[in-house]
């Protein structure tokens, strides 16, 4: 085993979210930011439309699921296989792939979303210029995305690392939704540049 496959060992042993998570039998840790964010902001109600990109393992749908309830409709996608979750439905492809894209918006079959939530992370190349290039661009699609499925007054919660481009991405949604705030939920950790942006109230 490498040394840094060694200290991801290490830290996931130590860390007190993938433990909740493995009791609470959710896929992630991740679910962990998305809770927080869910006590603070209220994004989930009964009976909502929701589309989860970047989905895989699936602990955002998992709880999103159960948000909604019976009278929900999630639509989750990711690059990554995903286990089947009933009744979420799971598609598997890249969301910068125009036939996949294309076959997303198609299973809405015409059905305006509430809320679309983003927890989309590129592969890193290492190269922090390249990295963060790749991750406002999937940024600025899961923005043109929600343009196209939100209906008025819907939201959209996105995954962003801090650094070039995060700052105009910020000024540029808020043209369009009412509120527009950061979040860094306690699961999300310190040292990592990751923090959410969450934007209310869509304009269409
Ligand atoms: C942090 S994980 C998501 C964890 C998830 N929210 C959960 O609760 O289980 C980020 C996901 O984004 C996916 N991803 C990255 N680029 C993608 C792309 N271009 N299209 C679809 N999925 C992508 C990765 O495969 C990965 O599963």
């Amino acid at each position: 085993m490498s040394q840094s496959s060694r200290n991801w060992l290490k830290q996931q042993q130590r860390d007190p979210f993938v433990r909740l998570a493995r009791n609470h039998e959710y896929r992630s840790r991740a679910v962990y930011k998305l809770m927080e964010i869910d006590r603070k902001d209220g994004l989930f109600r009964p009976g909502q439309s929701i589309v989860d990109l970047g989905a895989a393992p699936g602990s955002w749908s998992q709880y999103a699921r159960a948000r909604v309830g019976n009278t929900g409709r999630i639509i989750a996608l990711d690059i990554l296989p995903m286990e089947p979750l009933p009744p979420v439905t799971v598609l598997q492809g890249d969301i910068t792939d125009a036939g996949i894209y294309r076959i997303c918006l198609e299973s809405l079959a015409g059905q305006m979303v509430d809320l679309v939530i983003s927890d989309l992370a590129p592969n890193l190349t290492g190269i922090r210029s390249t990295d963060q290039a790749r991750s406002m661009a999937l940024a600025e699609l899961v923005y043109e995305f929600s343009g196209r499925v939100l209906q008025p007054g819907g939201g959209m919660l996105i995954k962003l690392f801090q650094g070039e481009g995060t700052d105009a991405f910020r000024k540029e949604i808020s043209q369009r939704f009412e509120r527009v705030v950061v979040r860094k939920p306690a699961a999300s950790r310190d040292h990592s540049r990751e923090f959410y942006i969450l934007a209310r109230g869509y304009d269409v």
